[in-house]
C-alpha cells in the first residue's frame, strides 16, 4: 500500500515537473515575442526621435510624438515580464524568500506603472481606434486591479490568493505577445486570402479585434492554469 502511495507520489512529482517545463517554455516563447516587437520599436522611433524628425508611418508618429508615454509603458512592462516568472517560480521563492520580497517590490512597482500609463496609451494611441480603447481600458484596469489584490492578500498574510492574483496580472502582461500573433494572423488573411493589397495598412482595421482576442484568451488560460494546479498554493 504504502509503495503504491510512493509510486504515485513519484508519477505526480514526474505530471508536475513535465507541465512546468512546458509552461516555461509558452513563457519563453511569448517573451520572446514582446522582446522582439520591443527591439523593433525601439530602432524605428528613436533615430527620429533623437534628430527631431517625423516618421512616415502614422502608427510610429504617435510613439515618436509621445516618447515619455510610450517608453514609459514600454520599459517598466519589459522589466515586469522578464523578473515575473522568477518570482512565480517555487524554487526561487523558496531558496531566496528575502530576495524574492525585496524584488516584488520594485516589480510590483514596474508592472503597477506600466499598466496605469497603459490605459492612458490605450487612449491617447489608439491605432486599432475604439475596440482597442476599450480593450484596453477593460484588462488594463484588471492588470491593474490583479496586482493591487495582490498585494493586498500577501499584506494580510494569504499566500495562495498572493499566487493566484500574481498569476493572473502576469497571464494578462504577456498577452501583449499574443495581441501580436493575431495581428501576424489578420494581416496573412488580409493579404493572402483576400487580397487586400491595396490597403496601405491592412492590419489597423483588425488591431482592436486582435487586443480583445489576445488578451481574452490570457485572461481564461490563467483561470484554467489555476484550477489545474491548486496544488502549487503557496
Ligand atoms: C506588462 C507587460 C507589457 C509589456 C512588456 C508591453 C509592451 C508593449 C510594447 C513593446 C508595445 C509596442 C508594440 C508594438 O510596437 O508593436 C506596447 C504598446 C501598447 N501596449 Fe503594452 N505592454 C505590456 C502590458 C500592457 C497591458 C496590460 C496593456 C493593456 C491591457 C497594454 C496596452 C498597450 C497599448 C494600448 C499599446 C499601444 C498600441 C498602439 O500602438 O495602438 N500593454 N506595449
Amino acid at each position: 500500500m504504502a509503495g503504491t502511495a510512493a509510486a504515485g507520489t513519484e508519477a505526480d512529482d514526474r505530471a508536475g515537473r513535465v507541465r512546468g517545463r512546458r509552461i516555461g517554455v509558452v513563457v519563453a516563447v511569448l517573451t520572446t515575442i514582446v522582446l522582439v516587437f520591443f527591439a523593433r520599436r525601439i530602432a524605428t522611433d528613436w533615430p527620429h526621435v533623437l534628430d527631431g524628425s517625423v516618421p512616415d508611418d502614422d502608427l510610429a508618429e504617435k510613439y515618436v510624438a509621445s516618447p515619455w508615454l510610450a517608453y514609459g509603458h514600454m520599459v517598466p512592462g519589459v522589466v515586469y515580464l522578464l523578473g515575473a516568472p522568477l518570482q512565480l517560480s517555487r524554487r526561487f521563492r523558496s531558496r531566496h524568500y528575502v530576495l524574492h520580497r525585496r524584488l516584488g517590490r520594485v516589480l510590483l512597482g514596474c508592472a503597477l506603472l506600466s499598466g496605469v500609463l497603459a490605459v492612458v496609451l490605450g487612449f491617447v494611441f489608439a491605432w486599432g481606434g475604439r475596440t482597442e480603447s476599450f480593450a484596453t481600458l477593460v484588462f488594463g484596469s484588471w492588470f491593474v486591479l490583479c496586482l493591487v489584490l495582490a498585494f493586498r492578500a500577501i499584506r494580510s498574510g494569504r499566500v495562495p490568493d498572493h499566487r493566484r492574483w500574481m498569476v493572473r496580472a502576469f497571464a494578462v502582461g504577456l498577452g501583449v505577445a499574443t495581441i501580436r500573433l493575431w495581428v501576424g494572423v489578420f494581416t496573412g488573411i488580409q493579404l493572402g486570402l483576400l487580397g487586400m493589397t491595396d490597403e496601405p495598412m491592412p492590419a489597423r482595421s483588425t488591431f482592436g479585434v486582435a487586443f480583445w482576442l489576445g488578451l481574452g484568451m490570457h485572461v481564461a488560460a490563467a483561470e484554467w492554469w489555476l484550477r489545474r494546479t491548486p496544488d502549487l498554493d503557496g
